[in-house]
């Protein structure tokens, strides 16, 4: 390991207690010590995601073993490695998952859990990738089993997710059907590659879907929503559609009818990344290398970027999430 240039103190945004976007305040930390499989890496940008908020409100807590400071992903060079990493040099370009301390000037991370940076794209580009692409990855393709030639419905089709959902799903050759809460919302997600987007403001979800497939039914949902939504998400699955809950931002009780359930052999499945382990994450990745790396590199599927915000101004991006308005991902500026 090489620490020639590598201050021992860096600035990193902690969460100094639970509460609104003003307690994510910039302080001085030790930089973190790679073990022997991982990386150190010098941040240049980190990415924003919902979890970050929750975590910020006191509703997410990390695992253990992981840092306290939040940053799901992170994108910059490699500065150190550890003893027994393989893959790595000194100066890579890289982009990772992280267990947490994104929002900070250096992170570790497992040598399996970083990929190299799709070629032309910049590192805030980079660093609005892996959260999205690995849960995406997982929940879509691995447990949703999405095959060329069906039909896919994702909620929340403008989130750092939704946008992400929407062009895999549609690259790997699914009919895709979304749903978000503006006119602007909807625009955005149909020139992603969506074939339907539906305000669910002014339209049923359900009939819409029905009505887009010729009375049939998805074959998979993608839901962050939960709620009064997982009884309708029955109502638009197809038979022997797979469903997978990634979130329940609509409230996580439900009442459902399990006679449709049974009638139709629905599979309602759901998962959480963070807590999976290194070694699962590191499947993932190599899943995502082969497989969706070449559509990064040729621009089929890119990061949809909201907006930048310095890392000292990390609050702000807190705020801008909160507000709702966002399309895509927002991304703090580390360099
Ligand atoms: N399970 C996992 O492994 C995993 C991993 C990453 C993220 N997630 C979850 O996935 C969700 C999206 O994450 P993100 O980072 O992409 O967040 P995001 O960009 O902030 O997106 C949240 C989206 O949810 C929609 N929404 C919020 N409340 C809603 C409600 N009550 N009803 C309907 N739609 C609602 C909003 O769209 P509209 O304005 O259109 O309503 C918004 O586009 C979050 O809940 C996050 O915790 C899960």
């Amino acid at each position: 390991m090489s620490t020639d240039t590598i201050p021992e103190k860096m600035m990193a945004i902690a969460i100094t207690e639970p509460g609104g976007p003003l307690v994510l305040k910039p302080q001085r930390r030790d930089v973190p010590m790679p073990r022997p499989e991982e990386i150190l890496i010098k941040v240049r940008a980190a990415g924003v995601n919902r979890p970050d908020v929750f975590q910020r409100i006191g509703a997410y807590p990390p695992p253990k073993d992981a840092s306290d400071l939040p940053g799901l992903e992170a994108a910059g060079e490699v500065v150190a490695v550890g003893a027994n990493v393989k893959r790595w040099r000194i100066g890579d370009p890289v982009t990772a998952l992280t267990a947490g301390g994104g929002y900070a000037e250096y992170v570790t991370v497992h040598e399996s859990n970083a990929l190299p940076i799709p070629h032309g794209l910049t590192f805030t580009e980079a660093a609005a990738i892996p959260e999205t692409f690995f849960t995406v990855w997982h929940n879509v393709f691995q447990r949703g089993q999405l095959q060329k030639g069906e039909s896919f419905l994702v909620h929340g089709g403008s989130s750092g997710i939704g946008t992400t959902a929407i062009q895999l799903a549609a690259a790997f050759g699914a009919y895709v059907i979304t749903t978000a809460g503006s006119a602007d919302k909807c625009d955005a997600c149909l020139k992603l590659g969506a074939n339907r987007a539906i305000n669910y403001r002014d339209e049923d979800f359900v009939a819409a879907v029905k009505d887009a497939t010729d009375g049939k039914g998805v074959n998979v949902i993608l839901d962050m929503v939960g709620g009064d939504y997982v009884d309708r998400n029955y109502a638009a699955a197809a038979e022997d559609g797979r469903i997978v809950q990634i979130a329940s931002l609509g409230g996580p009780q439900s009442t459902v009818n399990v006679s449709r359930l049974m009638a139709k052999r629905l599979t309602h499945t759901g998962s959480t990344l963070r807590p999976r382990s290194i070694a699962f994450k590191g499947t993932i990745a190599a899943e995502l290398e082969e497989r969706v790396w070449p559509l990064l590199a040729d621009r089929r599927v890119a990061p949809v970027m909201d907006m930048i915000f310095p890392l000292r101004e990390a609050w702000r991006a807190h705020e801008r999430m909160e507000e709702g308005d966002h399309i895509g991902k927002i991304v703090l500026d580390v360099s």
